[in-house]
């Protein structure tokens, strides 16, 4: 567990994913590890939970920095990127089409996904030396599935576009048009890194980690996420189950969600058992701060037995 260098937290909305992902940091970082906490959720909360805030790349303690990535803003800058390179290889009819199937695309499922991959990688394999773990807190489930498959797409694509690029550069030379292809350059550079990202998020490198809370919605959810990453060939080996009622109670009214939440662990423990399930308590209040996240981050070292 402590020897993976990617480890990705995932699951349902409002399950504990940024609170762990960012206790799970900070324990690291107590340990004397440099990490980075990076955040792939457009609905940025990792700021207001470690009670820090900056531009880019920010220190949050001693060994813990974060990175909240904005993918509106990426796929704003991923467009103007792309269309750039295009631009001096094509005519401006041609170009004017380009740039408004961009604009259409920028509309259209997926895109933003393979732009948070494509900041994602970048950081990660510009930084690989840098830091020893990269902790990701990623969007609700369904889009980080895309993220990830996004990986494999984009990097057929780019096979795709760089061969029939590589046939117009034949056809520039035997009509005697010298050019350089900038865009080849730029599309061979991220081939490159979409093929090194994929081989270590497939590697020993990367684990996922599922989190849910022991209820219904959060089970089946985490039953199709765990399935597709199986399926995927994605690392899976902890399950981290959030917000575990308190065991002595008198109130009447938790004796019955603990009596809930009994079955809901029994099925927990049945659907996962091949994972190593991780139960972590329902504190009395929310997380925020590094003090208060260190307590949970002590837990959860416990929890996981590291
Ligand atoms: N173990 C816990 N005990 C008490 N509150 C928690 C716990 N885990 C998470 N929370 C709270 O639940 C809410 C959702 O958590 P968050 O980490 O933002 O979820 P996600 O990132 O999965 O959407 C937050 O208000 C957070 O403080
Ligand atoms: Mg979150």
């Amino acid at each position: 567990m402590l020897e993976r260098k990617l480890l990705f937290f995932g699951g349902k909305g409002g399950v504990g994913k940024t609170t762990l992902s960012s206790a799970f940091a900070l324990m690291l970082a107590d340990r004397g590890r440099r990490t980075l906490l990076i955040s792939t959720d457009p609905a940025h909360s990792l700021s207001d939970i470690l009670g820090v805030k900056g531009e880019g790349i920010f220190r949050v303690s001693d060994n813990l920095f974060a990175l909240e990535i904005d993918p509106y803003g990426v796929v704003k800058e991923y467009i103007r990127n792309a269309l750039e390179s295009i631009e001096p290889a094509v005519s401006p009819d041609v170009f004017e089409r380009i740039r408004e199937a961009f604009h259409n695309v920028q509309e259209t499922p997926g895109t933003e996904e393979s732009a948070v991959i494509e900041e994602l990688s970048k950081t990660v394999l510009g930084h690989y030396e840098d830091y020893q773990h990269f902790v990701i807190d990623t969007a609700p489930t369904g889009h980080t599935l895309q993220m990830l498959r996004t990986v494999g797409r984009v990097g057929k694509w780019l096979e795709e576009l760089l061969r029939k690029r590589k046939s117009a550069q034949r056809f520039w030379y035997a009509s005697g048009r010298e050019r350089e292809d900038r865009a080849i350059e730029i599309l061979e550079d991220r081939r490159r890194r979409f093929n090194l990202f994929s081989k270590i998020l497939f590697s020993k490198e990367t684990t996922f980690i599922p989190v849910l809370n022991p209820e219904r919605l959060p089970i089946e959810e985490t039953d199709r996420l765990v399935n597709s990453l199986k399926r995927m060939g994605l690392s899976t080996e902890v399950l981290l189950v959030n917000k575990i009622l308190p065991e002595n109670t008198r109130d009447e009214f938790l004796l019955v969600r603990k009596e809930q939440e009994r079955k809901y662990m029994a099925e927990i423990e049945k659907r996962f058992g091949d994972l190593r399930l991780v139960k972590i308590p329902l504190r009395e209040r929310d997380v925020r701060g590094v003090e208060e996240l260190r307590e949970l981050s002590v837990e959860l070292g416990r929890g996981l037995g590291v």
